[in-house]
């Protein structure tokens, strides 16, 4: 028996796929056209964002990693014993490890990912670096309250939101997730948050254009992700990477810009797309230190300590609950 074509293009794609579907249908419907950078990350796409990590150019992962590293025992300094560290995204829980070194009094790691393969991953690390440490894997979304396990409930927790991934997000949407995450950890708590810093924009734009051209491949991906799950007909050589500086937003942006007029298929729709016209893939906002404060204070957080690295490139904000 032949299946019946479906009634609407969402009906030919997997269960899993139809978020992906729904925002590839809405993003490309829109002018100007955007896509969210969440879709980045599929296995290739996190393979290509551990190699950006790795880049000269992008500065960021290693000034963060040099504040943790000096200054852990500092960061660590007032986390009460029997008290509880999680990590929002914590991904390959790299950078926690320094943070680790530095408590020992720690009743419980909680590592909360999207990633089931990831917190895999970290978790078999971790045990064999930290023997004695109560590791609790958590798939959880981030940008929804995240419960903590009922047995540590009471004990008060320290989170860390490293990596300026809070740079994707609008201002507004900062503040929105703060407030959540002030939920996930109660009051008697506190959280220390990765943020890029405003700089000058060459040095900027280099880190998210980088020359051997890591991160036009990764941005690309997108479209391939399209092609493979969505049946997309993108032609990869007719778009390219382009970053550039914001200074008006604060915020680098990524497109892919088409060098044609194009009609492309997805989802089982067309859409066009003008020589020039581009599809906007990121945003990465940087933040003067007081700028961020600004945000975590209306987000019902008190800024406290701000770390930065010998370079003045990246901060580490430690916010407290009122
Ligand atoms: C993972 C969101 C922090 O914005 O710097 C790196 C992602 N995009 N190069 C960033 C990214 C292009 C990265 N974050």
């Amino acid at each position: 028996m032949t299946r019946p074509a479906a009634a609407h293009p969402l009906e030919a794609f997997a269960f899993a796929d139809q978020a992906f579907a729904a925002d590839v249908i809405d993003g490309l419907s829109r002018s100007p056209k955007s896509l969210s950078p969440r879709y980045f990350y599929d296995a290739l796409g996190s393979d290509l964002f551990e190699r950006i990590t790795q880049l000269p150019e992008y500065y960021l992962t290693l000034a963060e990693a040099s504040i943790l590293k000096a200054r852990a025992a500092e960061i660590a300094h007032g986390v009460p014993p029997g008290g509880v560290l999680l990590e929002f995204g914590s991904g390959s829980s790299r950078k926690t490890e320094f943070l680790l070194d530095a408590l020992p009094q720690l009743a419980a790691y909680v590592a909360a990912d999207v990633s089931e393969t990831a917190l895999d991953d970290a978790r078999r690390r971790l045990a064999t670096l930290y023997p004695s440490l109560d590791i609790r894997p958590i798939v959880a979304d981030f940008s929804h309250p995240i419960e903590c396990p009922p047995d540590l409930a009471e004990r008060p927790r320290i989170g860390f939101f490293p990596g300026s991934t809070i740079g994707n997000l609008l201002p507004a949407d900062v503040i929105r997730l703060l407030l959540v995450m002030g939920r996930s950890l109660g009051s008697n708590s506190r959280l220390i948050v990765g943020v890029d810093i405003k700089k000058d924009a060459p040095r900027l734009v280099a880190a998210y254009n980088d020359s051997a051209g890591v991160t036009a491949a990764f941005n690309l991906n997108l479209l391939t992700r399209i092609n493979r799950e969505l049946g997309g007909s993108f032609d990869l050589t007719a778009f390219q990477h382009r970053a550039l500086y914001n200074a008006q937003e604060g915020r680098i942006e990524m497109h892919l810009v088409s060098l044609k007029d194009l009609s492309v298929k997805a989802v089982g729709r067309q859409f066009h797309f003008r020589a020039g016209e581009s599809i906007h893939t990121e945003n990465s906002y940087k933040y003067a230190v007081e700028e961020f404060q600004g945000l975590a204070i209306s987000a019902g957080w008190i800024p406290r300590r701000v770390w930065l690295d010998e370079d003045r490139l990246f901060s580490l904000h430690e916010l407290i609950a009122p």
